[in-house]
């Protein structure tokens, strides 16, 4: 991580003022997770372990117990103990003097001694906050590192209380800090080099996954760590597909190309949704699509201000929404009171929300009841769906909410049909 140890020794200053008396507080690095034979899929460190102390070794533990009586045990983290044979294998591991740097914890020990330890302060805590990964409708089958211990503690511990960590996270991760904007915008900045990248190229014949080629190509040299999710290149039909992931089809003359990308900076996400004429000219119909799109957009970012919710948003955008449909002759008046308003009609063509956070996660933590405020940074991406015409057009930007309004990230990534169209012509 580029951010020095002042960054997270103050997110855990903010984090246990926020405890309950004699509390402690444990926090897990992700699993590596096991894909066959001997491999792991690629490791990704738990989002709450690198906010708290920065640590991206797998098998971390960050202890926590701000009352302790003795103040070298307030802190602690547990790593692996570097071994010549891993080492030899899988590269260098982390020294305790290198944790103590970046981490700013002053007690490191090594993972042989976590539970004797922990045994130990647990008979002078009152109080256990553990960590979970919640978001909300997303109930994966595989129990968490964090999960599982969670479950062994409670049997373990039975008389002590127990609390949620993840609510007194978010609260804090929410909320960005100069640090880490500035690590978005660096993303945000790769991604704008990937897309002037993919509109010299774009051409009829070209599969979807050249595309995505360009796109990776210009993320790894530009310094990001590679993409912050799997980029989506869905030409024509395929768009209507909202985590189209195939990217197997040709890109069709006087088809659209929509893409879905961002990149990861300091492990900070981009998420951008651009979309283009494969031949690099929009037909009249396209274009009349397009900007009423791009209408919606502009209109509804200035509803990203302090105080409001995505939930609010989201309703708002169907008001816009309709409007535009009704202009574009794809729907009536009529249609829209017979369809009534449990379900309004926009959602045939709208199909998605169109705004969640981002920071250390594509789909960052906080709900849509989350009354915004300066330093939170979300997505706006209205879209327009329509199967039946082969037609499937997003745009979005990542928004900064500041006291003086919205700041959109994704200023320098070109969105007007007529720029799009002139950058085409370069090819
Ligand atoms: N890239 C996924 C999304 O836009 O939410
Ligand atoms: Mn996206
Ligand atoms: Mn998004």
């Amino acid at each position: 991580m580029a951010f020095s140890e002042a960054f997270y020794i103050n997110n855990r200053k903010k984090l246990t003022a926020n405890l309950k008396a004699n509390s402690v507080v444990i926090v897990h690095s992700n699993d590596e997770m096991p894909r066959n034979g001997d491999q792991y899929f690629p490791f990704r460190q738990n989002s709450d372990l690198l906010y708290l102390c920065g640590i991206e070794q797998e098998k971390s533990i960050l202890l926590l117990f701000p009352d302790h009586p003795v103040k070298k045990n307030r802190e602690m983290l547990f790593i692996l103990k570097p071994d010549q044979k891993l080492e030899t294998y899988y590269g260098k591991k982390l020294n305790q003097e290198e944790a103590k740097r970046i981490s700013g914890v002053q007690n490191i020990q090594y993972l042989e001694s976590y539970e004797s330890i922990l045994d130990e302060m647990l008979s002078y805590a009152k109080c256990i906050y553990l960590n979970s990964n919640d978001y909300p409708k997303f109930k994966p089958d595989v129990a968490s590192r964090d999960l599982r211990f969670a479950i062994k503690m409670k049997q373990a511990y039975p008389t002590h209380q127990y609390e949620r960590l993840q609510p007194l996270i978010t609260d804090l991760r929410l909320k960005k800090h100069h640090e880490e904007i500035e690590a978005m915008k660096k993303a945000c900045t790769i991604t704008a080099k990937a897309f002037d990248r993919i509109l010299k190229f774009t051409a009829p014949g070209l599969k979807e996954y050249q595309v995505e080629a360009e796109i990776q190509h210009a993320f790894l040299s530009e310094g990001a760590k590679g993409a912050a999710y799997p980029p989506i290149v869905a030409s024509g039909i395929n768009a209507c597909t909202l985590h189209y992931i195939e990217r197997k089809s040709e890109c069709k003359d006087g088809e659209l190309l929509l893409m879905d990308f961002g990149a990861e900076y300091d492990y900070y996400a981009a998420d951008c949704t651009r979309t283009i004429p494969v031949n690099g000219k929009f037909t009249p119909r396209q274009k009349e699509y397009y900007n009423a799109v791009l209408r919606v957009q502009r209109e509804i970012t200035q509803h990203f201000v302090v105080g409001n919710t995505i939930e609010k948003i989201n309703k708002e955008v169907i008001r816009l929404m309709e409007k535009e449909l009704l202009n574009l002759g794809l729907i009536t008046e009529q249609q829209i009171k017979e369809a009534g308003s449990a379900k309004p009609l926009v959602l045939k063509y709208l199909v998605h929300g169109i705004a969640h956070f981002i920071g250390l996660d594509v789909h960052d933590v906080g709900s849509r009841f989350v009354k915004l405020e300066a330093g939170m940074v979300l997505t706006c991406e209205p879209g327009l769906y329509i199967p039946g015409e082969k037609t499937g057009i997003r745009i979005e930007n990542d928004i900064l909410i500041t006291q003086e309004g919205p700041v959109n990230l994704m200023e320098e990534i070109p969105v007007e049909v007529e720029e799009i169209e002139k950058l085409m012509r370069r090819s």
